[in-house]
């Protein structure tokens, strides 16, 4: 079932590139009358950075995370980058369904920033969400450049009384390494370099081996897909939550019986944090930023590479830490939230074990709210996207292909009700994310789960269904960054 689409091959047609016509059509549809505008500088630049009891040199947008980025629907960001890294970088606006000039991936949608030069990015946020930035360039991500962009929805019905926005990464350096000396090491040894480390396995709680352990709403997915070692091949030596290692966290004043609303943001490179706070239950109201739910309440929620949920809990008596494991690696990063007086306690080890075993939610649980779910359609066209690798140079493939931004993609025409494949032939996870639109996953649920990046597990065949009605030329590629960078990225078309 690959392109199904009539008329010529896509070599015989002509793109509709970014700087189209139909791109400044598209934005005008979207940008309302009175849209205001919202400036903002970032300078992405060398420095030193506090992770919480270590001090490291490394790239940021001048803080861990980066500066905040908060608009209204509706509003125009317009975003001067100042490059003063020693090599050329972009910004991607992930999630947001914006104009194709404005996307930041090099030489397909503009010349990468050089070193030293300015850049201004200037689009509509047509939605409502909690999205991130960074760069789309190499593995620079993972030096920790990113940030939170949040969208508010003038029109929210408010109902919880306060906001906590976390950011989870994980942290490469420490032991003197970057990450392109990682991806160096593992272009050159395989799969032997980063590795995930067998040893880590043994603290895995035994599924099914108490009645905690069961997962009501995982449906027939395997018990190892989901606690196996195949999050990511690389080792980190620290986990954070808002630039901050678990051993001295970044804290949330809090009172009890408050509901914070959490907005949860995966900006690891290569890490699948499952995120819960401990004795309370977290409600899913967001998937990738868009209105959502689950069936019912769950302890915790497994969060893929560049994805993101918002999720409600109510405040107990005591403070708690909201508690970020980072799957298959043995490690975690968390955020204290303390209750008026009652300060929270950093989770041990015991609380960590507790967050392993328990239900976890994962998009298979997750229906979209009814107004913004797409109305039930028979695909215009279906791609299949195969993954496979690594191969003996680590290349991650999709189609058995490297990525190269000159050859032709995955074609589709404006108007169309496109369906994507994602057959995940290996035993690793894929966060695979689309840019410029956000799908709805089809599953057990229906209907399925709004949004941008959705996490293949092993073995696993997932579609999702977008209309296209943004032209230009988007990636869609996996979020792990390394397999990402190796090659497992490939375009959508508009033809
Ligand atoms: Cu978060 Cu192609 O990116
Ligand atoms: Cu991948």
């Amino acid at each position: 079932a690959a392109c199904s689409s009539g008329g010529s091959s896509a070599s015989q047609q002509k793109k509709i590139g970014p700087t189209s016509p139909l791109v400044n059509r598209a934005e005008a549809a979207r940008r309302p009358a009175n849209a205001s505008v919202h400036a903002i500088g970032l300078t992405a630049q060398p420095g030193e950075i506090d992770l919480g009891g270590v001090t490291v040199k490394t790239w940021s947008y001048g803080q861990l995370p980066g500066p905040e980025i908060r608009l209204k629907r509706g509003q125009v960001l317009r975003a001067k980058i100042s490059n003063r890294l020693p090599q050329p970088t972009t910004i991607h606006w992930h999630g947001l369904a914006l104009r194709n000039d404005m996307d930041g991936v090099p030489d397909l949608t503009q010349p990468a920033v050089a070193a030293g030069r300015d850049f201004t990015y200037e689009f509509t946020a047509p939605e409502a969400g909690t999205f991130w930035f960074h760069p789309h360039v190499g593995v620079q991500l993972d030096r920790g450049l990113y940030g939170p962009l949040i969208v508010e929805d003038p029109a929210d019905g408010k109902d919880y009384d306060a906001e906590l926005v976390i950011v989870l990464d994980d942290w490469i350096d420490g032991a003197g390494t970057d990450p392109d000396a990682v991806l160096a090491g593992l272009k050159k040894n395989g799969m032997s370099m980063g590795g995930t480390p067998t040893s880590s396995m043994p603290d895995m709680p035994g599924m099914g081996s108490s009645p905690s352990t069961s997962m009501p709403g995982m449906g027939e997915m395997p018990k190892s897909a989901l606690l196996g070692g195949d999050a990511g091949d690389v080792t980190y030596p620290y986990f954070l939550a808002n630039g901050r290692r678990s051993m001295d966290p970044a804290s949330f004043a809090a009172k009890p019986g408050q509901r914070i609303r959490l907005r949860l943001i995966n900006a690891g490179g290569d890490t699948a944090f499952r995120v819960g706070v401990p004795g309370a239950g977290l409600r899913i109201t967001h998937t990738d930023g868009f209105p959502a739910a689950a069936a019912s309440e769950a302890a915790a929620v497994l969060l893929g590479m560049g994805e993101r949920v918002d999720a409600v809990f109510t405040v107990p008596t005591s403070g708690v830490p909201v508690l970020a494991v980072a799957e298959g690696k043995g490690g975690y990063a968390q955020v204290l939230v303390h209750a008026g007086g009652s300060r929270a306690s950093a989770a041990n080890d015991g609380a960590v074990e507790q967050l392993k075993a328990a239900k976890t939610l994962t998009v298979a649980d997750f229906t979209a709210a009814p107004q913004v779910s797409l109305a039930e359609k028979t695909p215009d066209v279906t791609h299949d996207l195969k993954l496979s690798g690594p191969g003996a140079k680590y290349d991650w493939t999709v189609n058995g292909k490297a990525y190269n931004p000159n050859e032709d993609g995955l074609p589709v025409r404006q108007g169309q009700r496109v369906r994507l494949r994602f057959v995940n032939d290996t035993d690793m996870y894929h966060p695979m994310h689309l840019h410029g639109h956000t799908f709805q996953v089809r599953g057990q649920r229906s209907p399925g789960p709004r949004k941008d990046t959705v996490l293949i597990l092993p073995r696993r065949t997932v579609e999702v269904d977008f209309d296209a009605d943004n032209p230009g030329q988007w990636l869609s590629h996996c979020h792990n960054v390394y397999h990402g960078e190796a090659g497992m990225m490939t375009v959508v078309s508009y033809v």
